[in-house]
């Protein structure tokens, strides 16, 4: 069907001033009088709607009067022309309805709470708020390509399926073809049975095959569709997200942590220069403030403190949290709020955790309790990396893996890559939901996903 994107004509308006265009669209909202109506119409394209404006002696009755409905599909045909109001308009001269909509349409009104567009998710996409969502969402997902490209990284597809869960928590998801009841008598016999004659399960992260694939390709990242049958029910923790893991050869953790403050920075700097009319929306709408922020995180260094520091800070905080701190437990919510909202007011980077709340794979430091890792902990969200060097000796992986009561044989694979000319390595794990909370101020990542995941919710 020919006709012009909304946004090509509020873009390069010049060239189509006072030109006969043909546009698509959905009507958001309508105005009717005696003589002329206008229609709000939206293609997705861009943020803003066109106005159409439609001198009822110029057009039949009956064909207006379809057009006018909430909801409903349009072609119109006009002049594209300046407008006091809107900067520019559509004088209608045609208009065909291509699909009309009915009353029960839900989004009759022009706010909606989150709330009732969760229960919604296939209509949602026809909302100002979710339209700028995934414009940011699309943008977000180019640049982070685009810095990897440019910097010399390879794109590498790690399998989904996979029969190692890489941070040990225990939730994977499993695959299946088993029948529930395969009259099996015993766990062994079940799998055994199963289309891969193994326990297969969906990935938690790419990292233990990306650690593999860099460890000849120097370089790589992966960026997929990552499982997790947490049952966290929090605002932040999905059991389906997008995970974007780069792993680096000859990279020791500082290393790591310069490229990952890099990278951060880049992203939120092409969001803010490509993405002006969304970014202002949510500043306005959803985060005040929200800009600013942005622009502080890019050009303020980002802070760093170890774990051990950190502990020290929260205790002398004077602050009363729910859950008590003590050296060598996990850092909670309220305890990553505190220290990058109130302590830092900027992203920071909590380096050198105790060894034991940590994953097998981070390289253990010299004194013998913690290991090189960090997460990057931001306002507003508190974790949105995951980061570590990795241990590379084999003994010491070995030993590590021991201690948590790992089945050495079926990481054969991964150890084999601390046999044969094991390198120093580093990598990290961004959450893409997570990073796009940040970036746009929205506070649920059920709001940042099309069709979100989530326990107890399909
Ligand atoms: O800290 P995590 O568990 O680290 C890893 O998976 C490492 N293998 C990464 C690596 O070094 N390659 O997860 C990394 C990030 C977290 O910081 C968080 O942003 C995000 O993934 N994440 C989730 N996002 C949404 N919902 C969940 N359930 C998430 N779990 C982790
Ligand atoms: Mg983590």
């Amino acid at each position: 069907m020919k006709h012009t994107d909304i946004k090509i004509l509020f873009n390069d308006s010049e060239k189509y001033l006072s030109k006969s265009v043909t546009v698509c669209g959905w009507v958001r909202t309508w105005r009717d009088s005696k003589s002329i109506a206008f229609i709000e119409l939206n293609d997705g394209t861009a943020l803003k709607n066109l106005q159409l404006v439609i001198e009822k002696d110029k057009i039949p009755e009956n064909e207006v009067k379809p057009a006018l409905v909430v909801g409903c599909a349009l072609k119109a045909e006009g002049r594209f022309i300046p407008s006091e109001r809107n900067g520019f308009e559509l004088s209608v001269e045609s208009i065909t309805v291509l699909g009309g909509c009915p009353q029960d349409y839900p989004l009759q009104k022009k706010h909606h709470t989150l709330e009732f567009l969760r229960t919604i998710p296939h209509l949602r996409p026809r909302t100002k708020y979710f339209e700028a969502v995934f414009a940011v969402r699309n943008r977000l997902s180019f640049a982070i390509h685009k810095y990897f490209n440019k910097n010399g990284y390879k794109y590498v597809h790690t399998p989904i399926i996979t029969g190692s869960d890489c941070e040990g928590a225990g939730e994977m998801f499993r695959v299946t073809t088993q029948p529930w009841n395969a009259g099996c008598k015993t766990e062994q016999e079940y799998f055994e049975g199963d289309f891969f004659g193994a326990r297969a399960g969906l990935t938690v992260s790419g990292q233990l095959e990306g650690e593999m694939a860099a460890m000849g390709l120097g370089k790589i990242y992966t960026f997929g569709p990552t499982f997790r049958a947490e049952h966290s029910n929090t605002t932040r923790h999905a059991a389906e997200f997008w995970h974007i893991e780069p792993e680096v050869c000859f990279c020791d953790l500082n290393d790591i942590i310069e490229i990952a403050e890099d990278f951060i920075k880049f992203i939120i700097n092409d969001v803010l220069e490509n993405c002006p009319d969304e970014l202002a929306y949510f500043n306005e709408r959803i985060e005040k403030g929200l800009i600013d922020k942005l622009r502080h995180s890019i050009e303020s260094g980002f802070g760093k403190i170890t774990y051990t520091e950190a502990v020290e800070v929260l205790k002398k905080s004077g602050k009363e949290f729910k859950y008590p701190v003590e050296w060598g437990s996990d850092l909670q919510t309220e305890h990553e709020k505190y220290l990058t909202e109130e302590y830092f007011r900027k992203p920071v980077f909590v380096t050198d955790y105790p060894a034991d709340i940590k994953s097998f794979y981070m390289k253990q430091n010299p004194d013998g309790k913690t290991v090189a890792a960090t997460d990057l902990l931001v306002p507003g969200i508190g974790e949105i990396i995951g980061c570590s060097e990795r241990e590379a000796d084999l003994e010491k992986l070995k030993t590590a893996m021991l201690k948590r009561n790992m089945n050495l044989e079926s990481y054969s694979e991964y150890i084999d890559t601390r046999k044969y000319g094991s390198v120093p390595h580093s990598g990290f794990g961004l959450g893409f939901e997570r990073m796009l909370m940040y970036i746009t101020g929205v506070q649920n990542i059920r709001d940042t996903l099309l069709f979100p995941r989530t326990v107890g919710s399909l």
